[in-house]
């Protein structure tokens, strides 16, 4: 069996967490292990009534038997991971790559700074200037620092270990397609290409160890900081629709715009997605709240899904129907081929 991998196939926050959360408890992997390009990312995981908001650790964190991974492709805030791995009591079970790259205090400074802050308005995490001196191979990384040291060791080869004894392991991609360093609208763009071979590539795995491609879409558009978002609606049509959100990390709000067929296609095929998990469906179709079975829901919310299918060619086999682990749609069994 091989890895699956999760990517966003919009500008991030699709609802990856709470895809990545049902997985977790459902597939019970043996290792979860997050991609992307660091603390920049925030995900929002629910769990029996209590909400979750993660940063560094992979978000698969909630079922406690799964190991926990940070890919030598990540940045480090070692002051969000020590919170995070106190919060979610973890340390037995986090394992980080001896050559994540390290987030220091005067990379948030200079992320907070200049054009970064007025022309392409990042989360000010310093993930954007680390990777800057990761590439002039000035920077730290996790290996130099001793407080890290009971973490640290080889992710690559411990999650090609697990894959070759058949394994199941949950890949977990950051940010979303559209900020990708080379395929989104540059410069509004995050600092790393973020799209799934980039994931692959950030974790250790080769590309033929990768089973299932699953690209999360909300059922609607989201974006924060700058850059063209198609379709965008007024801030008060946007909170009367109910899809005005605030950035975990940051704070602001979110600008929104109607889902987009056409950019859901190109992220399909930049990430070779074989599923679609679509979420917050009950913000477009509010009767289908907290629904698990696909037949249950009304006409309208069916055809929504059966257009993207028709559009992208591959299966909506995921829906999020609430924020909730529990609250989703699993259609994957319809994949399965008869023997
Ligand atoms: P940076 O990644 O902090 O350098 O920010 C570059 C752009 O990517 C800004 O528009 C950020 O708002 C956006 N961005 C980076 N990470 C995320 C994310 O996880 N969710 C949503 N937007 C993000
Ligand atoms: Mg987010």
């Amino acid at each position: 069996m091989g890895a699956t991998v999760l990517v966003g196939g919009f500008f991030g926050d699709e609802g990856k967490g709470k895809i990545i959360s049902y997985l977790a408890l459902k597939d019970n992997p043996v290792a979860a292990v997050r991609g992307g390009v660091g603390p920049n990312a925030g995900h929002t995981v629910v769990v029996s009534g209590q909400e979750i908001k993660l940063r560094m650790l992979p978000s698969a964190v909630i079922n406690h038997r799964t190991r926990l991974m940070l890919g030598a492709g990540v940045l480090i805030d070692p002051l969000v991971l020590a919170d995070e791995v106190r919060r979610m009591d973890a340390a037995d079970r986090v394992l980080i790559d001896r050559m994540c790259g390290i987030i220091e205090e005067a990379h948030r400074d200079r992320d907070r700074t200049g054009h970064l802050k007025s022309v392409v308005g990042t989360t000010g995490t310093g993930t954007g200037p680390a990777n800057a001196d990761r590439v002039l191979r000035s920077a730290r990384v996790a290996k130099d620092l001793p407080d890290l040291s009971r973490y640290v060791g080889d992710v690559a080869g411990e999650l090609n270990r697990i894959l070759e004894d058949d394994g199941t392991v949950l890949v977990e991609g950051t940010q979303g397609t559209f900020l990708s360093l080379y395929h989104g609208a540059y410069p509004y763009v995050t600092s790393k290409d973020v799209t799934a071979s980039a994931i692959c590539s950030d974790v250790g795995i080769g590309p033929k160890r990768v089973d299932d491609v699953i690209v999360v879409f909300k059922a609607y558009v989201t974006r924060v900081g700058e850059g063209p978002l198609e379709g965008e609606l007024r801030p008060d049509d946007a909170m009367q629709r109910g899809w005005q959100e605030v950035a975990v990390v940051t704070g602001r709000t979110r600008r929104a715009a109607p889902f987009n067929l056409a950019l859901a296609r190109r992220a399909t095929i930049l990430n070779s997605a074989t599923q679609v998990a679509l979420t917050k469906l009950d913000a477009i179709y509010p009767e289908c709240k907290g629904k698990t079975i696909f037949e249950e829901l009304a006409p309208e919310a069916r055809g929504f899904i059966k257009s993207i299918e028709d559009h992208l060619g591959i299966p909506v086999t995921l829906i999020g129907t609430g924020p909730s682990a529990e609250e989703l749609i699993d259609r994957r069994a319809l994949l399965v081929q008869p023997e």
